[in-house]
């Protein structure tokens, strides 16, 4: 993991995270207020955007992340996604720090890289720093994936 400035992103970098903070616009979240963008670009160069959708009966809601990798899964199987970046935004304005992403979404971004056998760049923003993983296995040790299904 590495921390950059944001002049310091590549240009492909930057874009995605642009896009990642224009999805904050699109979070339903009439209960945290915590708003939160995501895009995931696939190998294709398609960029998939998700948002966190919240509800009534709180855990029938969905992350920003989850809802990105699930709907790029549905729409585009074949391809591998290549970067996912991640923004939050609440009270008024981005958050300084990255935000770090839950344990169902880091499970979720774990079986997508491994389901396409490559590695998935994963892009915290924040306002301070943005830091950006080589891989999601690097967001989640001792990983449970479809090997260890077979005993
Ligand atoms: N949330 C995300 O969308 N991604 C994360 O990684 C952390 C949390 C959402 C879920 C909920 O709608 C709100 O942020 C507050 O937890």
């Amino acid at each position: 993991m590495r921390s950059y400035q944001w002049e310091e992103l590549s240009e492909s970098q930057r874009a995605l995270v642009t896009v990642a903070k224009e999805q904050t616009e699109r979070s339903y979240c009439p209960y945290s207020h915590f708003h939160v963008g995501a895009a995931a670009l696939l190998s294709n160069g398609v960029i998939i955007r998700g948002a966190n959708q919240e509800n009534a009966a709180y855990p029938s809601g969905l992350c920003a992340e989850r809802s990105a990798l699930f709907a790029a899964g549905a729409q585009y199987p074949e391809q591998p996604v290549e970067k996912l970046a991640i923004a939050c935004f609440t009270d008024g304005h981005f958050t300084k720090e990255p935000g770090a992403p839950c344990g169902a979404c880091r499970q979720v971004m774990l079986e997508t890289e491994h389901r396409y056998g490559g590695k998935m760049e994963v892009i915290l923003f924040g306002e301070n720093e943005t830091l950006v993983f080589d891989s999601a296995a690097d967001l989640l040790p001792l990983i449970f994936v479809s090997e260890n299904l077979k005993g």
